[in-house]
């Protein structure tokens, strides 16, 4: 369904692949959903986070001078409401300098389809290292519809982290995004009627909140 040219980089972690059980399992209560969803994205924003760019610098140590490597790049993150919202922790723990910008959309529950309600973006992307972070690929509507806002703000590295991929959104940002690298610990089988995610782990959001 989709190209072996997309850059989808699987995130095969033992850690990652045990939280994703986790996280999947209809047992699991908000509150450990939640600190699941943090610890998982902290690993997979570690990855996202491998190729940022850094120059060298000297520092002195109380025995004398060592040579290092600093983080050279504007960071954005870019959640998309609601349910990005519960990676975005992680990602500020792993680089607290990164500034943040935030996109809501609403999946119209009849039709999957995707709508803005809210958009407040960083200034100045240019030269900015973008992630949009957003659990669920599914059918790929609210991914295309981010990617397009960020671009059309100027952004032009941006990459995605999810938690949960179907073959049919990375198709979807395939055709629309094609320089957009997709980082995941998985790609699932497909969607249902619903164009939830099969197997998946359900609505991301309502099991975040507990809005169920
Ligand atoms: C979920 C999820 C993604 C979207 C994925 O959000 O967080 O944004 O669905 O589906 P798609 O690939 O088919 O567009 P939802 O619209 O349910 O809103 P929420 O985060 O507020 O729960
Ligand atoms: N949004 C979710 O939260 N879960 C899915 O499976 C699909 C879209």
């Amino acid at each position: 369904m989709y190209s072996d040219a997309v850059p989808v980089h699987l995130i095969q972690h033992p850690i990652v692949q045990d939280i994703l059980v986790a996280l999947r399992d209809t047992r699991t209560d908000a509150p450990t959903f939640r600190r699941l969803g943090t610890r998982i994205s902290v690993l997979l924003a570690a990855e996202a986070l491998r190729d940022l760019p850094t120059c060298a610098t000297t520092v002195v140590t109380p025995l004398g001078e060592a040579q290092g490597q600093r983080v050279a790049a504007d960071v954005v993150v870019v959640p998309v409401l609601r349910a990005g919202l519960g990676m975005l922790d992680a990602v500020l723990e792993l680089w607290p300098a990164a500034r943040v910008g935030h996109i809501g959309l609403q999946r119209d529950e009849m039709t999957a389809v995707a709508s803005r309600y809210y958009a407040k973006l960083p200034a100045g992307m240019e030269h900015s290292f973008v992630m949009m972070i957003d659990p669920m690929l599914a059918t790929g509507g609210s991914a295309v519809a981010a990617l397009d806002l960020l671009h059309e703000a100027g952004a032009t590295s941006i990459r995605i982290i999810c938690i949960v991929a179907a073959p049919e959104g990375i198709a979807l940002v395939e055709r629309h995004h094609p320089d957009v690298h997709i980082f995941t610990p998985v790609v699932d089988r497909g969607l249902d009627a619903q164009k939830y995610i099969l197997p998946g782990l359900g609505d991301f959001g309502d099991r975040l909140y507990g809005t169920l």
